[in-house]
Parts: structure tokens; C-alpha cells; sequence
């Protein structure tokens, strides 16, 4: 239940949404499917595994598997992961937050107040509602409450789901959704080339929180009966579920946005799909309903994406304070005070330039995650060898043996995932130089 709380968060209502405006639609979908269903959920099995084997922070982890300067690497690799993620996440965490009472503002009539929150490029507000959602990581993160982010996962996320689903039903009320609809569900291929599928890979890693230890370190605290390849399945598809569901909602309500007269497409036919896209569309949405439906629509959907982003910000900033705390011996309290320290003070200086976050996600979700988990297939594959993984599996996995999985997970880590992964940052990285 936390790993599938630290899956679900912006990266499915603000990135997924997002990426398929800006990649095309469906065709995007296609590819992030192939990339969750063939890279993402191998890796999240192996990190799973290796984090219940070594019970450690990632960079403890890795020592404590195999010698050598290169395991330890994989691990701090993941701590700046964590952090940089975190300088660009807390802005848009700050913006949820502040839409909140952008909403209960708009309701009572005071729109010089609901207006300043919804501003989001005004350095001075962001950089409040930043740090308010700093200190509510940091808070829950000293006081290590592993209970309530699963308690507070397994109610939050079926309501999350039943808001999206009734929103996506009055969306399909208005004309120009169908319109949307179609371009959500009918890929062109004619779409697909290196820059969308380096797009997908990257926000299947970021959506699925791998690349960076989250999952290797909540993996840790998991019970040798519990079953890591059914987790790993069950995370996989709720993550899948509710960014299908959010670009359900995000692009049919831009083609209504186009019937009212609002321009959605720049000459080329592409949508908009700035960083900001998401938070011009729905607060928009919430109040064509109006009155008492309004709030109450865009109330809850803003309060319980903040939460799905609070059990997100969790796990980031879990990563760098538990190395800390063990690879430095720094208490609970004073690692999270300096880890939180420095992520906050980066974090508002993003919070006063927005043009950073873009910069930030194309660095660190589309090369410093799928780079990370290529590090930990080869790790896993060369260095601890796939048969000690399989052992680990095995608990908690009934007749492991008797069926195809062992074999083919071991291809999969061992050479499909590392070899796509590569080639995709390869061939990125070669068009961009050319
Ligand atoms: N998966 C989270 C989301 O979708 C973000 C995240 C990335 C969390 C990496 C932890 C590690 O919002």
C-alpha cells in the first residue's frame, strides 16, 4: 500500500496528462503501456528484491550485496535522484495545495484572494505553499509513520478514483469531448519516434517511482511471506489505472475548452502542454459545475491530490535521510533537518523560476531514472547474480519454480531492460548531438 502511495502522485494526474498532449495521445499511451509492462515492472520486482535481501537504504544495499566502487554509485546516484526530483515535485505539490483554497476562495466570492493563488507564477506564493509542503514531509518523515501513509493510501486512493470517474462523466457531457476522446484512444503511429519513446520510458520510471531506491527502500520493510512479483503486479496496475483515468479527464476537457473558444492546438496541430497544463484546465472545469458543486468537486480533487503527492514526497525524501541516517549516523531527526534543509531552500528558489521544473523533469525523470534502473538490471544481473534475486523472491512465492517466471525475469534484467534502456538514451542522446 505505500509503495502504491508513493507510485501514484503528480506523476500521474500532472505528468502523464502532460506528456500525452504533448507526444500526440494514444501513440503515447501505446508506448508507456510497452515501457511499464516490459522495463518498469521487472525493475520494480528487482528493486523490491534486493531491498527485502539487504533491509538497507539503497547506497547500504548495494555495499552490502558486492564489492567495488560500482554498487555504492548506483545507490548515491539515487540519493541525488531523490533530491533533484524534489526540488521541481515540492513547486507542483505547493501548487495542489494551493488550489485548494483557490477553490474555497472562488466559492465565497473572493476573487482578488483566489486569483493570487491560482497565480502560479507568483515566485513570492509559491515559495509559501512550497515550503508549508516540505515542512508536512518533513514532519511525517521524522516521526518514521510507515502506518498512517497505508492507512491513509488505502482510503484516499479509491476516492481519488471515484472523483476522476465522476469528472470524467460530466466531461463527457459537454460537445468536443468525444473529439478528445478520439485522439486519447486512436493512435497515429505515424507519432512515434526516438523523442516519444525517450518521453515514455522516462515517465514510466518516474510514475512507477523506480530508478532512485523509493521502491527498493520500502522494499525493505516488506515481510519475507508477503509476495514481491504479485506487489509489484498490483502497484503496477493501480499507477497505470489512475494516469489512464487522469488523461481521460485532462484531454477530453481540453477539446470542451476548444468549443468555448480557447485556443488548445499551435499551428502544427500539437496541444498545449505546458508545465502549468493541468492547473488551467481543471480549476476551469470545477467551475463551469458552479456553486456548491464546484467547491465541493474541486475541493476534494485538490485535497486528495495533495495527498497522493504528500505519500510521493514521502518517499523521495525517504531515500537521501535514511542514507544519512545510516551511512553517516545522523539521528532521524537531524538527517531530515539537514536533507529537508537543502532540498527546501532549492526548492524555493525553482518555486520563484517555474521555467526550471521542465528542465529539472527532462534531466532527472527521463535520464536520471531509467539510468538508475539501468545500473541496477547490470547490478543485479553481473554483480549479485539473478539466481540469489530469485532465491528472495522465492519467499513468499509458492511454486516459484514451477512456472516460466524465473526464467524469464532473468531475461528480461539481464538483457531486454538494460538493452532498451541504453539504446533509448543512446539514440537520445546521439539525435540531440547530430
Ligand atoms: N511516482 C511518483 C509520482 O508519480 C513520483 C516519485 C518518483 C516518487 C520517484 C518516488 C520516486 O508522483
Amino acid at each position: 500500500m505505500a509503495a502504491a502511495g508513493s507510485a501514484v502522485g503528480l506523476g500521474n494526474i500532472w505528468g502523464f496528462p502532460t506528456q500525452v498532449a504533448d507526444n500526440g495521445g494514444a501513440s503515447f499511451i501505446l508506448i508507456y503501456l510497452i515501457c511499464c509492462l516490459i522495463v518498469g515492472l521487472p525493475v520494480m520486482i528487482a528493486e523490491f528484491a534486493i531491498g527485502r535481501n539487504t533491509r538497507r537504504n539503497p547506497v547500504g544495499a548495494f555495499k552490502k550485496l558486492s564489492s567495488g566502487w560500482f554498487p555504492p554509485l548506483i545507490g548515491l546516484w539515487g540519493v541525488m535522484c531523490g533530491v533533484m526530483i524534489l526540488c521541481f515535485y515540492l513547486v507542483i505539490a505547493g501548487w495542489t495545495l494551493g488550489f485548494i483554497f483557490e477553490e474555497i476562495f472562488y466559492y465565497m466570492g473572493m476573487s482578488t484572494a483566489s486569483n493570487w493563488v491560482a497565480d502560479l507564477g507568483n515566485g513570492f506564493k509559491n515559495s509559501i505553499f512550497t515550503v508549508l509542503f516540505m515542512l508536512a514531509t518533513m514532519g511525517i518523515i521524522t516521526g518514521g509513520v510507515s502506518n498512517g501513509i497505508e492507512r491513509a493510501t488505502k482510503t484516499l486512493m479509491p476516492v481519488l478514483i471515484l472523483v476522476l470517474i465522476i469528472m470524467i462523466g460530466y466531461v463527457f457531457t459537454f460537445d468536443g469531448s468525444v473529439e478528445g476522446l478520439r485522439m486519447y484512444l486512436l493512435p497515429d503511429f505515424s507519432m512515434i519516434n526516438t523523442n516519444l519513446v525517450f518521453s515514455a520510458l522516462g515517465q514510466a520510471f518516474f510514475s512507477l517511482s523506480l530508478g532512485m531506491g523509493a521502491l527498493l527502500t520500502y522494499g525493505s520493510y516488506l515481510k519475507k511471506n508477503q509476495n514481491i512479483v504479485e506487489s509489484a503486479v498490483y502497484v503496477t496496475i493501480a499507477d497505470v489505472c489512475i494516469a489512464i483515468l487522469a488523461g481521460l479527464l485532462i484531454i477530453p476537457a481540453m477539446f470542451v475548452a476548444q468549443y468555448s473558444g480557447i485556443t488548445i492546438m499551435d499551428d502544427d496541430g500539437r496541444l498545449f502542454a505546458s508545465t502549468t497544463l493541468v492547473f488551467d484546465v481543471l480549476p476551469n472545469l470545477f467551475k463551469s459545475m458552479g456553486g456548491f458543486f464546484g467547491l465541493l468537486f474541486g475541493a476534494s480533487f485538490f485535497i486528495l491530490l495533495s495527498m497522493a503527492a504528500l505519500t510521493s514526497t514521502i518517499s523521495l525524501l525517504e531515500v537521501p535521510v535514511s542514507y544519512f541516517i545510516d551511512e553517516h549516523r545522523l539521528s532521524r531527526r537531524r538527517s531530515t533537518l539537514i536533507v529537508g534543509g537543502v532540498v527546501m531552500a532549492a526548492a524555493i528558489v525553482v518555486s520563484y523560476n517555474i521555467n526550471f521544473i521542465d528542465i529539472l523533469a527532462t534531466i532527472f525523470n527521463n535520464v536520471g531514472l531509467p539510468l538508475g534502473g539501468l545500473m541496477l538490471c547490470v547490478f543485479l544481473a553481473w554483480y549479485w547474480k539473478s539466481e540469489n534475486a530469485i532465491e528472495e523472491i522465492k519467499h513468499g512465492f509458492e511454486n516459484l519454480e514451477d512456472g516460466y517466471f524465473p526464467a524469464v525475469w532473468k531475461i528480461f534484467i539481464k538483457y531486454i531492460c538494460p538493452f532498451l534502456i541504453a539504446l533509448v538514451l543512446i539514440t537520445t542522446l546521439y539525435n540531440l548531438i547530430a
